[in-house]
């Protein structure tokens, strides 16, 4: 911790834990909180004593200016625990990069370094015991960050809060997961906020994946606004294409501007470098992946993200055309998910420095 955070953190604990009546052995995802939460807020132009305290409801005017402009942005993270118990945090930096230049997308003030990293830290070690240690379980944390002045004229906010809360998961997905290419309708466009981590990208996505849930696919992926012409990402993942033994992903900034910069994405395409995968990440047109599922060169597409961790997809749609994905035996989305999760957990050394320990 920063010797300046350090001085002043104010740190409450819970009077009694709720460890003892959580049950985790059927872990839904998000829906159970540990017992500590991080909290800061922004006002009067400065950033003010950041605290820790026991996980709580909060109150707010309902003229605060994020339920009327949607002020929100958010990360996903992970705590991680070996089997000696160390706790592990994935490329945290990456992660606080990215919540400030979505904050610099939405008119929002930076975040201090130290309050993002610091307050991970802080909080994960408090709430250490919330880890749960069963296979590819961890403790999900969620920084969120939101424009809380009361006042509803359309201009940014005055002040703001920046939250991280913590929740014990497991998969993010129960069953398998099919997938359709959206055509109608579009989640960004061109200099929009689809590259940034911004609550209202996931708002605008609920009512087309609500209608492809109802066809019997779980996700959407979408493609370029434009044109409909190009791959992008799906609702919770950044999206690969498997053609023959080439891997093809969506470029996302500075290249484009539609696509979020994934953590697990950014990890994905760095193996497949060190370790002979071609990978090209470009344009990829819909009608090149379609054309290979028909002629039989499509071998795999899976999804990355955080919360989904890497994702092989097993079935495809697009328009009036739908094929099965097979479960392949050595497939890619296999070897970059034992590859990430064994650096995750602290099972195999990690050349990059991505895992970072919490002590
Ligand atoms: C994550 O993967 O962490 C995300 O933020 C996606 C979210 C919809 C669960």
């Amino acid at each position: 911790m920063t010797a300046d955070l350090k001085n002043k953190f104010i740190i409450e604990k819970v009077k009694e834990s709720k460890l003892s009546q959580a049950n985790f052995s059927n872990l839904i995802f998000g829906k159970l909180f540990s017992d500590h939460m991080f909290l800061a807020d922004f006002y009067d132009g400065k950033w003010h004593t950041p605290k820790i305290m026991p996980y709580q409801a909060l109150t707010f005017e309902p003229s605060a200016k994020v339920f009327h402009y949607g002020q929100a942005v958010f990360e996903g993270m992970k705590a991680y625990k070996d089997a000696e118990g160390n706790v592990f945090l994935f490329r945290p930096e990456d992660n606080f990069i990215r919540i400030n230049r979505s904050s610099e997308r939405l008119g929002m003030p930076q975040i201090p370094r130290a309050y993002f990293l610091d307050g991970i830290k802080e909080l994960v070690k408090l709430d250490r015991d919330w880890i749960p240690t069963g296979p590819g379980e961890s403790l999900y944390i969620r920084p969120v960050y939101i424009g809380t002045e009361n006042a509803i004229a359309a201009s940014p906010s005055m002040s703001y809060r920046f939250m991280i809360i913590t929740s014990p998961a497991a998969k993010y997905y129960s069953g398998d997961v099919k997938v359709k290419i959206e055509d109608k309708y579009s989640r960004a466009c061109d200099g929009g906020i689809g590259y940034a981590k911004a609550a209202g990208n996931y708002a605008a996505q609920f009512y087309p994946t609500e209608k492809a849930k109802a066809e019997g696919f779980q996700q959407i992926i979408w493609t370029d606004s434009a044109q409909h012409k190009y791959l992008e990402e799906a609702g919770t993942m950044n999206m690969f294409f498997r053609i023959g033994d080439k891997l093809l992903t969506a470029p996302s900034i500075p290249e484009s501007t539609r696509i979020l910069p994934g953590v697990t994405r950014a990890s994905i395409i760095q193996l497949a470098k060190d370790n002979g995968i071609e990978i090209e990440v470009r344009p990829v047109e819909v009608n090149e992946v379609v054309e290979a599922a028909k002629n039989g060169n499509l071998k795999e597409i899976f999804g990355s993200g955080t919360a989904a961790t890497v994702l092989p997809i097993v079935g495809l749609k697009y328009r009036d055309f739908y094929t099965d994905l097979p479960k392949l035996e050595n497939s890619y989305a296999g070897f970059f998910k034992n590859k990430i999760m064994d650096i995750q957990y602290n099972r195999i050394d990690d050349p990059y420095g991505w895992r970072v320990k919490v002590d």
